[in-house]
């Protein structure tokens, strides 16, 4: 069993540093991937470290592989260097290429470059060559999730324009590459951290506002295409009175598990980021509608 809400253990009984991460199941093993922050945090910063991976295969009981990504110290300029931030990476599985390709947000220490940056690896726990970064469709990427929708396509979802607008960029079936195709949705609605959900007839979002590692209201939005008409709704948190400010935490990416949806959430603390905690939510859909619930335990696969 892990708490929900708090910093959570792997199998060596140390801190998991997995923070803003991913789960992708693949082969029988979930790889959970996330930033490693295991440093000092001066005035809510650090240095780039890289991400870290662990397997599991009850989503409880976590083993540590290591760093899959490590920021580059030499040359002391790279783009993806020490002083840069690399944030919430997410790992997809490329069946056409079959290899394993990893996304992340690339900036320097103001968040002023906004890039999107890509690394590939035979294996699920790395290494991970670094390929580079962009400006997806030459507009801004900040926060992001890599959205596979049912029939295997890929959409590419960040907070674009200086975090005013969500930016959803459809990816071609490598999971490499942009088509050109996207759309602006929440325009000037300062969206990030976001989730993404296709259930039955209706797809879904779950968004934070943007108020750094402070947690605010999750809201979640609906359409009935993902280049559809996106609408904001309302607060999907429901079971405890911290409920409007996301349970003090922030929407982090989705997870299949268990035959149903879950969201996984960080507990930032901004003071000591390495000290963030982890949830895993159930959540529920009903034709347009959706809930996150708040529970005290996350149990993993029953
Ligand atoms: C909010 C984002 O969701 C996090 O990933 C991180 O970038 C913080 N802002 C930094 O303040």
């Amino acid at each position: 069993m892990q708490k929900n809400g708090t910093l959570w253990k792997d199998t060596d009984g140390a801190d998991i540093q997995a923070h803003g991460g991913c789960i992708l199941f693949h082969n029988g093993t979930y790889y959970w991937y996330g930033e490693n922050k295991n440093a000092v945090t001066v005035k809510r910063r650090m240095d780039f470290i890289g991400f870290s991976c662990y397997t599991s295969k009850n989503l409880v009981d976590w083993k540590n592989e290591g760093l899959v990504f490590k920021a580059f110290k030499e040359p002391a300029n790279h783009e993806a260097g020490i002083k840069c931030i690399g944030e919430r990476p997410k790992v997809v599985y490329s069946k056409k290429l079959k290899k394993f390709v990893l996304w992340f947000h690339l900036d320097n220490m103001t968040y002023e470059l906004r890039r999107a940056a890509w690394a590939i690896s035979d294996s699920p726990v790395g290494p991970f060559e670094y390929m580079g970064s962009f400006k997806p469709n030459i507009r801004d990427c900040c926060d992001f999730t890599v959205f596979i929708d049912n029939d295997e396509k890929a959409y590419f979802i960040c907070a674009g324009d200086m975090n005013k607008t969500m930016l959803i960029h459809e990816m071609d079936d490598t999971y490499t590459k942009f088509t050109g195709a996207y759309k602006a949705i929440f325009t000037d609605q300062a969206r990030e951290a976001p989730v993404f959900y296709h259930v039955g007839d209706w797809y879904y979002s779950a968004t934070s506002g943007c108020t750094g590692y402070s947690p605010n209201a999750m809201l979640y939005g609906t359409s009935e295409h993902i280049f559809g008409r996106w609408r904001l709704w309302d607060n999907p948190c429901m079971g405890r009175a911290d409920y409007r400010k996301t349970f003090q935490g922030q929407s982090c990416n989705s997870l299949f598990a268990n035959g149903r949806w879950y969201m996984m959430l960080d507990h930032w603390n901004p003071e000591d980021i390495r000290v963030s905690g982890y949830s895993i939510l159930p959540v529920n859909f009903d034709g347009g509608y959706m809930e996150v619930l708040w529970e005290d335990e996350w149990n993993g696969i029953k």
